[in-house]
């Protein structure tokens, strides 16, 4: 796939239209506005990658002095310089034209900003895109790095029963859930567990990958995985708490169901890069041997 036609998908050019869609998500606004209040000092210094509609460099520009938002996308870009100016402290915020992957603000800056996520960490760049900024920023300035938001993520996986059927129709298909919804076409045959565990502020792996066991809770047909991530948005230790933030839940049907009972260990192996198109994540599960 040309890097032309990889751009212009869905996750990597998000048009206008559905950044509505982003502003009106109140999971996703409150835990940013939040971790943006708790973690940007008074006066600092601001980057944010990929600002979309500036809606969070506008939280940043609440406290900070200055803040540089960073959108590839030239509609959006107008977008937000228009929008900015409509608001209180949108003149603290320079909206650059530029590509995350290539630009470095003029001066160190305190925190930086990044909400290129998607489940599975999957689709979206944002970990190769903190990744370059982490090595060209330390090219540029050497150390500290600054405060990342959010400060990292926690990913799993769970074993489900999930109904295709539509009005008859079979389909077995790749499908998103809000984590906040009750899932009644989903049946959980297992508790979540974490395969991925990482911080901005250390290496960040490039592949996602687990060869592990999950554990059947109940009987039914195992014919789907559910990917589900976590963002730590950010951590008070002055408050003891994070603010955290679920992507969408992935739910990814399995190539071949298995009839499952209470008790049985599944094996499960996947692995994808970072960033990489959904339709790369084809986890393979099977019996364990050491099976119930
Ligand atoms: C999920 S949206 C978030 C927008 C905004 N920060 C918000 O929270 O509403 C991600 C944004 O990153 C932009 N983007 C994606 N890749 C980029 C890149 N390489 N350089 C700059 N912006 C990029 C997209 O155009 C989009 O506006």
């Amino acid at each position: 796939m040309s890097p032309t036609h990889e751009q212009a998908e869905l996750g990597q050019f998000i048009p206008l239209i559905y950044h509505y869609n982003m502003l009106a998500d109140p999971a996703r606004m409150n835990a940013f506005r939040d971790a943006i209040a708790l973690a940007v000092p008074l006066g600092s210094r601001v980057l944010e990658l990929g600002g979309g509609t500036g809606v969070l460099s506008f939280f940043a520009a609440q406290r900070a002095a200055k803040v540089w938002c960073v959108e590839r996308n030239p509609e959006l870009v107008g977008a937000a310089r228009r929008i900015l100016a409509l608001n209180a402290g949108g003149n603290r915020v320079e909206v650059v034209e530029a590509d995350a992957f290539d630009y470095l603000p003029p001066e160190p800056v305190d925190v930086v900003i990044c909400e290129m996520l998607h489940v599975g960490m999957l689709r979206e760049k944002q970990i190769p895109v903190i990744e370059s900024f982490k090595r060209r920023y330390r090219e540029k300035f050497g150390g500290p790095m600054p405060r990342f938001i959010p400060e990292g993520f926690i990913q799993a996986v769970q074993p489900v029963q999930q109904s295709f059927d539509f009005g008859g129709y079979y389909a077995p298909l790749v499908l998103l859930q809000d984590p906040s919804a009750l899932q009644p076409r989903s049946l959980e045959l297992g508790t979540p567990v974490a395969y991925q565990i990482s911080a901005y502020d250390e290496a960040l792996p490039a592949e996602c990958s687990w060869r592990g066991e999950l554990t059947v809770d109940g009987d039914g047909q195992l014919n789907a995985l559910r990917f589900i991530t976590k963002n730590v948005v950010t951590i008070s230790v002055e408050e003891q708490r994070s603010v955290d933030w679920f992507s969408q839940y992935l739910i990814v049907p399995l190539a071949e169901p298995l009839a499952v009972r209470t008790g049985e260990r599944m094996a499960v192996d996947f692995s994808y890069l970072a960033g990489d198109p959904i339709a790369t994540l084809q986890p393979v599960v099977t019996r364990s041997v050491s099976a119930a």
